[in-house]
């Protein structure tokens, strides 16, 4: 795979595929621009070689439909600022009218073309969509590690078209995380698997039995093992056609010796809401018309003591209801345990990286991922379709 530093950019109109799919309020304000701050120093090194930048990215899930409101001005916006760089804001990403903007910079221009999704090909791998794209530039760099899961157009099938193409420091700094914490590894490895169903993570738990040396399993998918564990919860939600997955990977896990931990203790509500009467009780004793709604301090203090000789964390997926406060303190306290471990620590997927910034724990963690989807690609083992363009 080609990097950044192997093509000569000097000059030349060069397309950064990044991923500034950043959460908004409803009044289109930016709330968390890490994926933005992200992709910095890639910019910054082509502006230092004079480069003419013409930036893209998707914005929200759409069918090629045109939807203002997920218009990229906002992030034109904060990125001028952040670059401390006017930021031309484009009306599309392809077509004549864009041919003619990006002929027209100079060196050290910013060109943020509009949200590719608003056309459909892009989505579909559409071959001429992704030329049209290609013929923006000379050079392609696909700095979209969060979106590079996906088999789209302008991480795909633009590099068949684009004159050379390679990765940007982003995308190779998550690669080369990801595979200090799961390829080579310093021991003891220990993964963290938390969210809401074990159907999301069917292939990761798969996958990471190969890897790792403790699992430690959170947040509302760990009923469904408690489940198949024989304990009862109440309300509690379970994936009932999964308890056997559950035992099975349980199963696995025994017969490769690697040390399988659950809640011992949860915090319970009387029903689904962030008023609701709370209680704190061992996982024997959940109250039958009560549900869980976090881990409890005894699992909490428990995890911590797993995590004191871990050489080496990965962590995705939260520990309970973070986002309504009474159900927070499990996925916060873990995040403290992880900034407390003296090992490498890795962050990613789903709303872990929202849970780790709300936690105030960021800078003491090694690396947070700026991928959900991806990072739990690359947890299943899979190769990301847009890396493997990049290496043929
Ligand atoms: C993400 O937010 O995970 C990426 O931007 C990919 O978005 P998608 O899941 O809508 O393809």
């Amino acid at each position: 795979m080609k990097t950044i530093k192997d093509i000569d950019l000097s000059g030349k109109r060069v397309f950064f595929r990044v991923d500034f799919n950043v959460p908004m309020d409803e009044h289109q304000n930016i709330t968390d621009d890490s994926r933005i701050r992200a992709v910095l120093p890639t910019l910054e090194y082509a502006l230092d070689h004079n480069s003419k930048l013409i930036i893209a990215s998707h914005m929200g899930r759409l069918k090629g439909k045109v939807v203002p409101e997920l218009s990229l001005s906002p992030v034109a916006k904060r990125l001028g600022r952040l670059l401390r760089k006017e930021v031309i804001m484009a009306k599309d990403c392809i077509g004549s009218e864009i041919k003619a903007l990006v002929n027209k910079m100079k060196g050290g221009d910013v060109v943020l073309l509009e949200n590719l999704r608003f056309h459909p090909e892009e989505q579909k791998n559409d071959d001429a969509f992704a030329k049209s794209l290609a013929e923006l530039c000379e050079v392609y760099i696909n700095d979209a590690f969060a979106v590079s899961h996906r088999a789209n157009a302008s991480v795909v099938a633009i590099t068949k078209y684009a004159p050379v193409s390679g990765a940007g420091f982003l995308l190779q700094k998550e690669l080369n995380y990801f595979k200090q914490a799961m390829a080579d590894p310093q021991r003891p490895v220990v993964a963290i698997v938390g969210g809401a169903k074990v159907s999301s993570k069917l292939g990761a738990l798969e996958n990471i039995l190969h890897h790792v040396d403790k699992i430690i399993i959170g947040g509302a998918m760990a009923n469904t093992f408690l489940k198949s564990s024989g304990h009862d919860l109440g309300k509690s939600k379970i994936e009932i056609d999964l308890i056997e997955f559950a035992a099975s990977i349980m199963r696995k896990a025994a017969e490769s010796g690697i040390k399988f931990y659950l809640p011992v203790d949860a915090v319970v509500a009387s029903h689904f809401d962030a008023r609701a009467e709370i209680k704190i009780v061992p996982i024997q004793e959940i109250p039958s018309s009560w549900m869980i709604m976090d881990i409890g301090p005894a699992t909490s203090r428990l995890y911590d003591e797993i995590l004191y000789d871990a050489k080496t964390i990965i962590w995705n997926g939260p520990m309970g209801v973070f986002e309504m406060d009474a159900f927070s303190r499990g996925t916060f306290a873990m995040a403290n345990s992880v900034a407390n471990s003296y090992a490498l620590s890795i962050v990613g997927g789903g709303d872990t990286d929202v849970a780790v910034h709300e936690s105030g724990e960021t800078d003491r963690i090694t690396y947070i991922s700026t991928g959900g989807g991806a990072f739990l690609t690359l947890l299943e083992g899979k190769v990301l379709p847009a890396v493997a363009a990049l290496e043929v």
